[in-house]
């Protein structure tokens, strides 16, 4: 089969990262005789620096056009004093909208082999935890009103949180879908105790676990589900939760494997369309030292082949090589631990390569 994939390398070590991932395609594309192709296109800091804005129409144009995304990453230090709609970070969020992304899944794993990371006492990890957090990615308070009005004591400043019926049901269908292949279990996180948009977020939810009946539903409010991540990461399975809880939560769940450069994620459309991309970010300190790890690229690679294309044989050959590669001791600077072999990012993609 054909695909089209356009590519965002982005800043930071975003470039170095997506060379090795688009390695790893190329050479999955011989073995499984498939022809990927890749269309380069600009977002982010680098895009606003050529072209003026974080997120040009043609990328917008281009992506459209293609069958999946890959995305390296965004952002850094040197356009960190620009106005808020010229941010790298406002490029991305352009492109989630845009593209109607609006399904975040971050699976937070904890890799056997990279155990010693995590930060959790050996008894409460036991023998490890597997989380997929399911984020609406397109709505709540990152697109609600917001703006500057006179305050009691002064200028004031708001932003809004607002959910639509459809907007809860289509991303808690996704959730739903998701669990009903792992361990049918969903844990629903909102703030209903004092949010209205959650109280109608769980009104939805709960209407919408009707329809999957083999599926366990639990609720959770978020300052708890902050604390019970940590106290008992093993109760989770599926996690659904709005825009910004996801994004708080997502990070807590990634800290807790121990090794965020090692996480992938989709970002999903209504259909099969998706963006791709490592959880972390553009590390701009190590940048174009040959430091970074591109695992987490890679794996956002195999989410590709498996949500987007439907090449689950492919995408599971690409996650057995990575797992292959940690049993051997390889590790970048980022998950090193005394004993193990300390590689580069052009050798770990290498390696990968090389075990497919
Ligand atoms: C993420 C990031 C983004 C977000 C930022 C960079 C806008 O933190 O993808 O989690 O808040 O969504
Ligand atoms: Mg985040």
């Amino acid at each position: 089969m054909k695909y089209k994939i356009a590519v965002i390398r982005g800043d930071g070590i975003g470039p170095e990262i997506i060379d090795q991932a688009l390695l790893v395609l190329e050479r999955i594309g011989k073995i499984y005789g498939h022809s990927f192709n890749f269309t380069e296109v600009l977002a982010g800091g680098c895009a606003y620096d050529v072209k003026g804005t974080p997120l040009p129409e043609e990328t917008v144009e281009i992506c459209k056009d293609s069958d999946a995304v890959l995305l390296g990453a965004v952002g850094g230090p040197k356009w960190d004093t620009l106005p808020g709609h010229l941010r790298p970070e406002k490029g991305l969020l352009q492109i989630r909208k845009e593209l109607g992304l609006y399904a975040n899944i971050r699976p937070a794993v904890l890799y056997n082999p990279l155990k010693d990371a995590c930060p959790l006492k050996p008894e409460i990890i036991d023998d490890g935890f597997d989380i997929c957090v399911v984020r609406e990615l397109t709505g709540g308070i990152y697109f609600g009103e917001r703006g500057r009005r006179e305050g009691d004591l002064g200028e004031a400043a708001y932003d809004t949180e607002l959910y639509s019926v459809g907007e809860v049901e289509r991303i808690t269908r996704k959730a739903f879908e998701i669990a009903r292949k792992r361990n049918k279990l969903v844990t629903n996180i909102d703030k209903m105790n004092v949010l209205e948009s959650s109280r109608l977020w769980r009104e939805v939810v709960n209407r919408v676990a009707d329809e999957y009946p083999d599926v366990t539903l639990n609720h959770m409010l978020v300052d708890n589900a902050a604390m019970q991540l940590i106290r008992d990461p093993k109760q989770f399975d599926v996690v659904v939760t709005t825009n910004m809880f996801g994004d708080i939560l997502s990070d807590e769940a990634s800290m807790l494997t121990g090794s965020i450069g090692m996480l992938p994620s989709a970002s999903l459309a209504e259909g099969k369309f998706g963006l791709y991309e490592p959880i972390h970010g553009s590390a701009p300190d190590i940048a174009g030292q040959d430091k970074a790890n591109p695992l987490a690229t890679i794996l956002s690679t195999a989410m590709m082949l498996r949500y987007s294309f439907d090449l689950e044989e492919e995408a599971n050959a690409i996650e057995t090589a990575v797992e292959k590669v940690l049993s051997a001791g390889y590790r970048t600077g980022d998950i090193h631990s005394k004993g193990a072999k300390l590689v580069g990012t052009r050798e770990m993609g290498m390696l990968v390569v090389e075990n497919l």
